[in-house]
């Protein structure tokens, strides 16, 4: 898993541009769906066929896509001002550097005049630097993407950091699962979805299509176990979250339930999560034309959306385990 983590979040796949990603998830996964399609957005859909009795159509969805900047104006003097893709944080993407389609790199500068002790940076402090004297050696224009950097590196305790945890771990978790899943009555849909950094755009019409009785997300959660961190009862190591609510989902109690029992049955680590800000691509799903049972496994995130975000491989192995156990019996609501 550890090995399978570092190549992903090492890949470059900004909102919109998750080809590279796409296609070390097609390469991963060969051989082991019964179908592999992309659709026009661009979602990776993998499907399983179920072997038996009583199987249902089951959507899980991992997003592609990592936060990032686009282009939006260049000065004069070659400072390059952007906006942002998706969930940026100035506060976590000043100081650092940021990678464009490219392959250009810069620095992300902050107004200095701004930076006061009372001033948290906005996106309009912020510029991207290519070291260059003018104008005309900017080596990007407007319109284009790029992503944060941040490497792959193993802490201890069995902890990782790097750029796009969020949410390359859950991709992880779903590709893993594929492997693992021997037997399943279910025909499931592993969904490597595109665009949920811009408002879960991808989800929504892979299961559309699908058309899913029930459907879960994978993604990361914020943790409450960091100092004047969020009010939440998430800590990091703790085991796979199971949803209750997020500002997108209220989890329907009979799947919660199913996950908690499965997870106990399976000795499993979990805890139950409540994220009072943050929505995952199960948001989308749930309403899908006719609707779907919905749910959320969550992998638990310090510093979500930082170029430095921090999982347990512990709870990622908890993840795959339960989306494992749940998978591979029935399913009765
Ligand atoms: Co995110
Ligand atoms: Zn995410």
């Amino acid at each position: 898993m550890k090995q399978l983590i570092q190549k992903l979040t090492e890949v470059y796949g900004p909102s919109g541009h998750e080809d590279a990603v796409r296609d070390l998830v097609r390469a991963e996964i060969q051989g082991l769906a019964d179908s592999v399609t992309i659709d026009p957005l661009g979602n990776l859909i993998a499907i399983r066929k179920g072997k038996g009795r009583g199987g249902r159509k089951v959507a899980l969805a991992a997003h592609l896509d990592e936060i990032g900047l686009i282009v939006s104006h260049i000065d004069a003097r070659g400072f390059v001002r952007v906006t942002n893709v998706g969930g940026v944080r100035p506060l976590y993407a000043a100081g650092g550097r940021v990678r464009f389609t490219n392959g250009a790199i810069g620095a992300i500068g902050v107004e200095t005049r701004r930076e006061r002790p009372d001033h948290i940076p906005t996106l309009n402090d912020l510029y991207v630097d290519f070291g260059v004297a003018r104008a005309a050696d900017v080596p990007v224009r407007v319109g284009d993407v790029g992503a944060f950097m941040g490497a792959f590196t193993v802490l201890p305790g069995g902890r990782v950091m790097s750029k796009s945890l969020d949410d390359r771990a859950g991709v992880a978790v779903l590709i893993e699962a594929l492997r693992r899943l021997k037997t399943s009555p279910h025909e499931v849909a592993f969904m490597f979805t595109v665009q949920e950094e811009l408002g879960l755009r991808g989800a929504g019409p892979a299961a559309f299509t699908f058309e899913p009785e029930i459907v879960l997300a994978v993604d990361v959660t914020a943790t409450g176990d960091t100092p004047n961190g969020a009010r939440m009862a998430v800590a990091l190591g703790a085991g796979a979250a199971i949803k209750a609510k997020d500002t997108g989902l209220l989890v329907d109690p009979r799947l919660r339930d199913l996950l908690v029992k499965r997870a106990t049955e399976a000795r499993l680590p979990y805890q139950l999560e409540v994220l009072e800000g943050g929505r995952t691509d199960a948001a989308e799903m749930q309403l899908a034309r006719g609707g779907a049972v919905a749910g959320c496994i969550s992998i638990p995130c310090r510093y979500v959306h930082a170029p430095s975000e921090v999982v347990d491989l512990g709870d990622v192995e908890a993840a795959v385990g339960l989306l494992v156990a749940t998978l591979s019996k029935p399913i009765e609501l």
